[in-house]
């Protein structure tokens, strides 16, 4: 498995080379869920409106496609602008089930300043499998994307 510094130079160099945001969105997912064994689920929604939009993902199809911000992790986080983990999911009553699996999760807001795009979801089926270093992993991430996300194109 590559060390986090290794993977974040391995996810800018993808998503700074791809002018199309939702190609970079999907190769970033990608690249994130080959690269650590326990991201068993990883996801982007998008903030539609009032509610977030199931975009890329690859794991099991989750049912929550469409969720309402302040509904669930995902929701919480969007409305907080923050990051959450949750060691146990099944301990916190905000969280939306997504498989049966799972046990622990990590939501990480994409912003542009104080607004919200969208966020990186990520479950595992490990309990506790988050930790500050996953976290400052997945912000420099999302700052990567939002970027991407609000560039004017030049091609
Ligand atoms: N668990 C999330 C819902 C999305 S699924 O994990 C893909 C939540 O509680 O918001």
């Amino acid at each position: 498995m590559p060390s986090h510094d290794d993977l974040l130079a391995t996810l800018r160099q993808q998503i700074q080379a791809e002018p199309d945001a939702a190609r970079a969105m999907s190769r970033a997912v990608a690249t994130l869920k080959a690269s650590v064994p326990r991201y068993s689920w990883v996801g982007i929604y998008l903030l539609d409106g009032n509610e977030l939009v199931l975009g890329p993902y690859q794991g099991k199809p989750s049912p929550h496609t469409h969720i309402p911000l302040g509904r669930g992790i995902c929701g919480a986080a969007a409305a907080e602008k923050a990051t959450i983990i949750v060691d146990d999911v099944n301990a916190d009553p905000r969280y939306l089930a997504c498989s049966v699996e799972t046990r622990s999760e990590i939501v990480v807001p994409i912003m542009k300043g104080a607004d919200v795009l969208g966020e990186i979801d990520i479950d595992s089926d490990q309990l506790a499998a988050f930790d500050d270093s996953d976290q400052r992993l997945l912000e420099a991430v999302a700052a990567l994307l939002a970027e991407r996300m609000t560039a004017t194109r030049t091609d």
